[in-house]
């Protein structure tokens, strides 16, 4: 179970339980794209996790708000922070939906840049009190809208928003372990939103010049080749990294990993061939921008 904020249980995925393979294994890979936003501005990560975007842009932004709801991640983030002797970093503990408000209402907590990086799916269940709305897609999509407003309200004029999130067909053709997983595939983007309904969000809430970019780096910074082999030394491990695997059964990933061991090193060669070039022609991730009009 996730951990409980107040009433509000905002995530599907344990990542108290996952929070030290994470930060092992994913890595920012588009610091150059974020800090084209951040630089020089008052920033807030909504879902900051481990801090793999917070340690990118802390170096050349004024001051950044890591919002993240699980201390376990969070803990990470800090101590990174910490490490690293960033003191224009304020950790918050809090979930978006309740702590977003709260920033709009006080004009000294104002921001100039929003990022949200992989951060949105996780909004299916909601209300641990009324688990029947927890997964309706109108409802998801309403609260993303509570955070887009609320967020509209924080961000100064002139202000951007920066979402980072994958497309349904991105999802399908460029994470090897969901192209491979097809009927979890169907599960998990039941509840992802998509990147069209994501824009007509911002657009619905204020946000101007909404603009969608596709991107080709990966969430990993690992060879597709060593990804496969850490998944199949160990899979319960690699399945960590992507809260994809909530919506997958041990013997579901196990059945995978069976799969790919009795690959020749052949076919396996031919899958990462043909799996790249669907990368790089889809994009793996999509960015979606927007700006809060001056005036
Ligand atoms: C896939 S991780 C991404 C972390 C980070 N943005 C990155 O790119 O490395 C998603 C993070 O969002 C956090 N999260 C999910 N829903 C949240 C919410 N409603 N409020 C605050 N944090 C949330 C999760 O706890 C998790 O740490």
């Amino acid at each position: 179970m996730a951990e409980v904020v107040s009433n509000l249980v905002p995530d599907f995925c344990n990542y108290s339980d996952t929070a030290d393979t994470y930060a092992e294994l994913r890595k920012c890979l588009f610091a150059d794209v974020l800090n084209e936003h951040c630089a020089g501005k008052d920033v807030i990560e909504v879902g900051a996790g481990t801090g793999n975007n917070v340690l990118a842009i802390a170096r050349h932004a004024k001051s950044v708000r890591a919002l993240e709801y699980n201390k376990a991640m969070l803990a990470h983030c800090e101590r990174r922070c910490q490490e690293e002797g960033f003191d224009n970093v304020l950790c918050t503990h809090g979930c978006a939906q309740q702590e977003l408000p709260k920033l709009a209402s006080d004009p000294a907590t104002h921001a100039d840049v929003a990022i949200i990086v992989q951060v949105l799916h996780h909004l299916t269940v909601v209300n641990a009190k009324e688990p029947s709305q927890n997964t309706d897609r109108a409802h998801v999509l309403h609260r993303i809208r509570e955070i887009f407003k609320a967020l509209f309200d924080m961000i100064r004029p002139g202000g951007e928003v920066l979402i980072n999130t994958v497309g349904h067909e991105q999802a399908r053709d460029c994470f090897w372990f969901k192209n491979l997983l097809p009927v979890v595939l169907a599960r998990y983007i039941e509840r992802f939103p998509k990147v069209e309904e994501l824009q007509d969000l911002l657009k619905d809430v204020g946000f101007v010049d909404v603009v969608v970019t596709p991107h080709t780096r990966t969430l990993y910074d690992i060879p597709l080749k060593e990804q496969f082999s850490i998944f199949k030394s160990k899979p319960m491990k690699w399945a960590k990294t992507d809260s994809f695997f909530e919506d997958a059964s041990e013997e579901e990933i196990l059945e995978l990993c069976e799969k790919m061991t009795s690959w020749t090193a052949e076919e396996e060669q031919a899958y990462i061939l043909q799996h790249t070039a669907k990368q790089q022609e889809m994009g793996v991730t999509s960015f979606i921008s927007g700006r809060k009009p001056l005036a």
